[in-house]
């Protein structure tokens, strides 16, 4: 099999189409791009403003593309089923870790088009290169009922409800990154504050879909006052919506807050009109798949992130 081709310089008109395959499948997850973003993928592609792979719709089909931000890199690889997709994938993976900028200490790559077997056999052979590590997230779906609108207990004890507008992000922020501290979750979003400020500006934003401010929500304590929890959530379509962020200050788990406040976004939801409710889940976040199970979630898909970390030691001290 040939190597990937840069897409620099590549014909227009193959880099749409194949950006339109991308867009499909992540539409089939419900995370479908917003605007224009076939039209501005294909264009930063051609113009090397991006840095991508392909490999010819009449050779099988494949896209990779990568962007920087910081110190991390963030990227998709895009293969459609054929008997030898598994080695597409693979080589567009290593054309996009190979080439990492010096400054990189990390990427993400998110896959679309291979079925669950191939994508197993990909992630195998890519976590044999040292500083791999593979997440594996399931999506969890919820149907909306008339009785999710009845029942709700009050608010906890000595706790109150504030619009998530009127918590600072930074105090959002805070509470993000001391929720995910140790967790799987940690390596797609990063440690640094700042990398969940911007998150967190761009769901507020409605960069995953229009965010839900009636089914978002901030708990409070005021004695002695703390942001114990939150609950942001956005709408994909119509009728369906997504919890985006969700997360318990780690000193008050284990109390019902994290049920209550599923709960009572699950109401506010099913008044708004949705039908559906879903949300994101690593595999390795076994306290969060139970409490979404209690509640009477089930998994409806899943999907895996490959993330290499450059050897620490080829820098100096963090900055
Ligand atoms: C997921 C998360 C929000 C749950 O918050 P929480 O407030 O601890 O949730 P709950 O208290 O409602 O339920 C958690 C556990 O406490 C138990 N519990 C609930 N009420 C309880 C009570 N009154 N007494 C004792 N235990 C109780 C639940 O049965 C559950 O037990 P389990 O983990 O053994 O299944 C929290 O763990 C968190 O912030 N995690 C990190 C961020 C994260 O992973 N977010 C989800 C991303 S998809």
């Amino acid at each position: 099999m040939d190597p990937p081709r840069s897409t620099q310089g590549a014909r227009s008109d193959e880099l749409l189409e194949l950006a339109q395959l991308v867009r499909r499948e992540l539409s089939l997850r419900e995370e479908t791009p917003t605007g224009d973003w076939v039209e501005e993928i294909a264009h930063s592609l051609r113009t090397g403003a991006r840095p991508g792979w392909y490999y010819p719709i009449s050779e099988g089909a494949g896209l990779a593309f990568r962007s920087e931000r910081d110190d991390h890199s963030f990227a998709h690889v895009h293969v459609e089923t054929a008997p030898d997709a598994v080695d597409r994938a693979q080589a567009l993976t290593e054309a996009l870790v190979s080439t990492l900028p010096p400054t990189a200490r990390s990427i993400s790559v998110g896959f679309t088009g291979l079925p669950l077997a191939a994508e197993e056999e990909l992630t195998a052979r890519l976590a044999r290169r040292p500083g791999s590590n593979v997440i594996r997230r399931y999506a969890m779906e919820r149907p909306l009922r008339s009785r999710d609108g009845e029942g709700l207990p009050p608010v906890p004890d000595a706790l109150q409800l504030v619009p998530v507008r009127e918590v600072t992000l930074d105090a959002l922020a805070l509470l993000d990154q001391s929720a995910f501290r140790g967790t799987t979750d940690e390596l797609l979003i990063g440690t640094d504050l700042k990398e969940y400020r911007r998150t967190l500006v761009a769901l507020l934003e409605g960069a995953t879909g229009r965010f839900l401010d009636e089914a978002s929500t901030a708990l409070y304590r005021s004695e002695p006052p703390a942001l114990v929890g939150a609950i942001l959530t956005c709408e994909k379509t119509p009728r369906h919506a997504a919890f985006q962020d969700f997360m318990v200050d780690p000193t008050l788990r284990g109390r019902g807050y994290g049920a209550y406040l599923l709960h009572w976004a699950m109401r506010a939801l099913w008044a708004l009109g949705y039908e559906r409710v879903r949300l994101w889940v690593s595999a390795s976040n076994a306290s969060a798949r139970r409490l979404y199970d209690s509640v009477g979630f089930s998994t409806t898909q899943t999907a895996v992130i490959y993330r290499w970390d450059r050897d620490p030691s080829a820098f100096g001290p963090r900055g």
